[in-house]
């Protein structure tokens, strides 16, 4: 079977070695890849956007199954477009993906369907939302309604500071049309942790638990990030948890979109808040999470490709996953500047030496390559992921292998992981 993998990160270099591992494989594209998914196919020179590029390439070369990493191309109507022309796709259609592109939909739905999340208001006007700040009790959080890589969400302790996110976002426009509606809500307190599951609009099959660092420094410090390490399996989500999770948010937001016109295939990534009153939404995401795909799936016992290619034709029903007992951890190594302003260009050297060790892969994120050496050209760089008897091993692995690597302002956190001891 020919597929094609769209996306350039780290999370699709995680499925580029994963499903090259399927014995139904014979050939793995990358669209466009980097210079860590090469070593499991072959790189195609086509943005993750450009659909009709894409598309066109898929009928040339008679592609039987495409999966789609990113949330852009998914927002952007990629499934359809292919869809449309009988080529078979696993990630929701343009209409379900809206339940990552638009969070204001997404909060409309949970409400519609009893899905427990933060209380929110939802605002078109400036002056209308600074007029809601002036009379709410800090802390709140202020977010663009549509993509933003992550970094259209402001944690306000201030009104001050929530003011300055409206400005931010509606009036300077910094995520540009991302921001022209805002979602203010409550501030959760909690642990997060990411729920992903497969579904192919009926049957919903839960991944194992992971949880991410999304903030850039240890302690959970600093501005946000797309992610900065995560870990599977994450202990907060007891089975008990992962049950009501199933019960109260999985299920009802498949069989809600499904009641609503808008049928949800593909991944279903909850990013969740452990709250002292249960778990409640953060945000839904439409595809795999990067990072916690990563070690994800380092921990999947079955073939990848099976339980995809039956979430897209529909019999997912027929599929149950099995999963290590070991536990996995990805520690990212990002660029100097990053979340802001990042070098580029940068000779990354010791990946031979990380590539010895046993059960660890280094998946490559922002890699190039250049003149036979493999250079820095993203915010995120690596993601250095290692398996291991329990959580703390596996940690001790992913930093093993983390300090063979390095470039000029490599930075990583040292506490990945860590909150899964207590
Ligand atoms: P989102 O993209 O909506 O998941 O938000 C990004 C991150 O901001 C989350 O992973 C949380 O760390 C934080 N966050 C978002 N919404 C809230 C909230 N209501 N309360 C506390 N933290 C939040
Ligand atoms: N790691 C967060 C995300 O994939 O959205």
């Amino acid at each position: 079977m020919k597929v094609l993998i769209v996306g350039g990160g780290g999370r699709e270099h995680a499925l580029a070695w994963k499903l090259s591992q399927s014995k139904s494989v014979t050939k793995l594209f990358i669209a466009p890849g980097n210079p860590g998914t090469a070593m499991h196919g072959e790189n195609i020179p086509i943005a993750a956007e450009e659909i009709d590029e894409l598309k066109a390439f898929a009928l040339r070369e008679k592609i039987d199954f495409t999966v789609v990493g990113p949330e852009l191309p998914l927002t952007l109507g990629i499934t359809d477009a292919f869809t449309a022309e009988g080529l078979l796709v696993f990630g929701p259609s343009k209409a379900a993906a809206e339940l990552e592109g638009s969070k204001a939909f997404s909060k409309e739905l949970m409400l519609r369907h009893n899905i427990p999340t933060a209380f929110y208001k939802k605002f078109e006007h400036a002056a209308e939302a600074r007029a809601y700040i002036e009379t709410h009790k800090p802390p709140m959080v202020v977010k663009a309604d549509g993509l933003a890589a992550g970094k259209g969400v402001v944690i306000c302790q201030s009104a001050q500071e929530a003011l300055e996110a409206v400005d931010l976002i509606m009036t300077e426009k910094a995520f540009g049309s991302a921001g022209k509606k805002i979602i203010i809500e409550e501030f959760l307190v909690g642990e997060e942790a990411s729920f992903l599951a497969i579904t192919d609009g009926k049957t919903v099959l839960p991944l194992a638990p992971a949880q991410d660092h999304k903030a850039i420094f240890d302690g959970d410090r600093g501005p946000n990030t797309g992610g900065m390490g995560a870990y599977s399996p994450a202990p907060v989500l007891t089975p008990e948890l992962q049950k009501e999770v199933m019960e109260k948010v999985m299920l009802p937001a498949v069989s809600g979109m499904e009641k609503e016109g808008r049928p949800y295939k593909g991944i279903l990534y909850a990013g969740l808040m452990m709250t002292k009153t249960g778990p409640k939404v953060l945000e839904f995401n439409c595809r795999f999470g990067d990072p916690e795909t990563q070690p994800i799936l380092m921990r999947l016992g079955t073939d990848l490709l099976e339980a995809l290619l039956a979430a897209a034709k529909g019999n997912l029903d027929e599929v149950s996953l099995e999963w290590k007992t070991e536990a996995a951890v990805c520690v990212v190594m990002a660029a100097k500047g990053y979340p802001g302003d990042y070098l580029k260009g940068s000779e990354i050297r010791g990946l031979d030496k990380a590539a010895l060790l046993p059960d660890t892969v280094v998946f490559h994120a922002g890699t190039a390559s250049r003149d036979g050496k493999v250079v820095t050209s993203g915010g995120r760089v690596l993601g250095v992921t290692a398996l291991g008897v329990d959580i703390k091993a596996a940690i001790e692995n992913a930093y093993k292998a983390a300090a063979l690597i390095e470039w000029e302002g490599a930075q990583y956190r040292t506490d990945i992981g860590k909150k899964a001891l207590r």
